[in-house]
This record gives C-alpha cells, structure tokens and sequence, in this order.
C-alpha cells in the first residue's frame, strides 16, 4: 500500500518542486509588468487554495472530527493574506523602478492593475480569458480547488491528497522559490523585514505559516490513508502537481524563459 511518505516523496521529486521558473524569475530583473502578470497568475491560484469550501464538514461526514479540525486550523491561518499578497506585490512592481502604486496597501486597485498586466501580455495565449485574466492552466489548476465545494466521500478523499501536495509544494518549493526571486536576488532590493514583505515573512521559514499547514496536511492524511482510499489520495496528489506544473511552465515560457518584455 502507499504510505504518506511515499506520496511525499512524489511531491517532492515531481518536475513542479524545482521548477526553473523560480529560477528564470531570480536570474534577471523582470519589468514592471512582466512581474504584474506572474502575481496576477500566482495571486489568482493561490486565492483559490484558500476556502475550506464544505471540505470539512465532509471529512465530519466520514467520521474525521479530527482531521477536519486539522484542516480548519489551515483555513482560518489563510484570512487576510488576499490582501497581503497583493501588497507584496505591489511594492514589488514599484521596486522595479516603475513608481506604478502610491498605495501598496489598496488591494483593488493593484489588483486591477496586476491584471491589466498580464491582459497586456498574455491576452494572446490560446484560451486566455480576458474576463478573469486566466490562463486556462491557471483555470485548470484552479479547478482543482473547486472540488472543496462536493461532498460526496470520493471527492472528499481526493481532496485531501490534494491538501497534502497543495502544502508540501507551498513550504518547501513556492515560498522558498519566491523567496530566492523576491528577496535573495537582490532585484526588486526587497528585505523580508519590509512591512510590506509581511506576506513572506509569515508564510517562510521553520515559524512561518506553511510549516504548521504542512505538519497539519500529513497528520491528517497519514491517519485515514488506507488501502481503500490511497489510490484516491494519490489521485489528488497528481491533480495538484499536474495543474500546478502546466501552469508554471506556460508562464515560464510566455514571460521569463522567452526573455519577452513588454512594449516600452
Ligand atoms: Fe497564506
Ligand atoms: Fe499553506
């Protein structure tokens, strides 16, 4: 039978963990937009991680009182880093040079203006959705998320593979990655201890945010996975990591490996 750790091994030698997107990102300053149009993209995904959704109350439905309780923990830690995330970057995008916010802290209009960035360069992609500024991979992995509004047990079971990958990726390859684009590249001279950084600061390291997510995800799936329900799990597993890889690669290609800069 598959066990935690055997999933958590998939995790973390799938191509998405060390995806040369974070790479690209922090090996040349990307503009103004270039980088309004990969938060755009990234703050689109990530909100969709964020709600509970009837997730669980199902896992109560399946008699996992304790699971669910592990899950809430996570969801209720999320409330407020909407708005944290788009202060980061818009202080980032004004750290390219380009004096485009007065205001980091006004969530809609960076927002706004995060997607008017990446309307600007990805309207061309096939299928991108000039309504939401979606890339269909974005959709796509987006998708996977909307599941945590279905209660039926197998959804419910998958969901949970999904959390454990959804966790996994996040402490270990995309708050790292971003750290190492953001702070350590030394482009955008961004410090973590930056008011406006907070979303890094509290998201990173051995006491940040995903830490906790990450022990609560493998806690709650290591004590329900059975033989009855691993192949379900995995199943989540490979949702989250197929939709997150297709995603970053159609970014990477469209805006930091093609070296594509916007029209000055
Ligand atoms: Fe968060
Ligand atoms: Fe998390």
């Amino acid at each position: 039978m598959t066990t935690t750790d055997m999933l958590i091994d998939r995790i973390k030698t799938h191509r998405v963990f060390d995806h040369p997107l974070y790479e690209h990102w922090a090996a040349a300053p990307p503009s103004a937009e270039v980088s309004g149009a990969l938060f755009h993209q990234v703050q689109s995904f990530c909100a969709s991680t964020r709600p509970g959704g009837d997730f669980p109350t199902a896992l109560r439905g399946l008699g996992w009182e304790e699971q669910a309780v592990l899950i809430e923990e996570i969801v209720d830690s999320e409330s407020g880093h909407g708005p944290e995330l788009a202060t980061m970057a818009g202080h980032i995008v004004n750290r390219t040079g380009a004096q485009v916010f007065d205001d980091v802290y006004d969530t809609e209009r960076v927002e706004e203006w995060l997607k008017s960035s990446s309307d600007r360069l990805l309207a061309g992609l096939p299928g991108y959705d000039l309504a939401t500024g979606l890339t269909p991979q974005a959709a796509a992995a987006i998708e996977v998320f909307r599941r945590r509004f279905s209660s039926d047990a197998d959804t419910t079971v998958r969901n949970l593979g999904t959390a454990l990958a959804l966790e996994i990726i996040s402490n270990q390859s995309l708050i790292p990655g971003e750290k190492r684009a953001l702070i350590d590249s030394g482009h955008y001279k961004a410090d973590i201890d930056e008011p406006e950084m907070h979303y890094m600061a509290e998201h990173w390291g051995d006491a940040g945010a995903e830490q906790q997510h990450e022990a609560n995800v493998i806690l709650a799936v290591s004590s329900v996975m059975d033989s009855s329900n691993s192949a379900r799990i995995e199943e989540g597993v490979e949702d989250f990591l197929e939709s997150l890889c297709a995603l970053w690669d159609v970014l990477d290609a469209a805006l930091l490996a093609s070296g594509l800069r916007p029209a000055a």
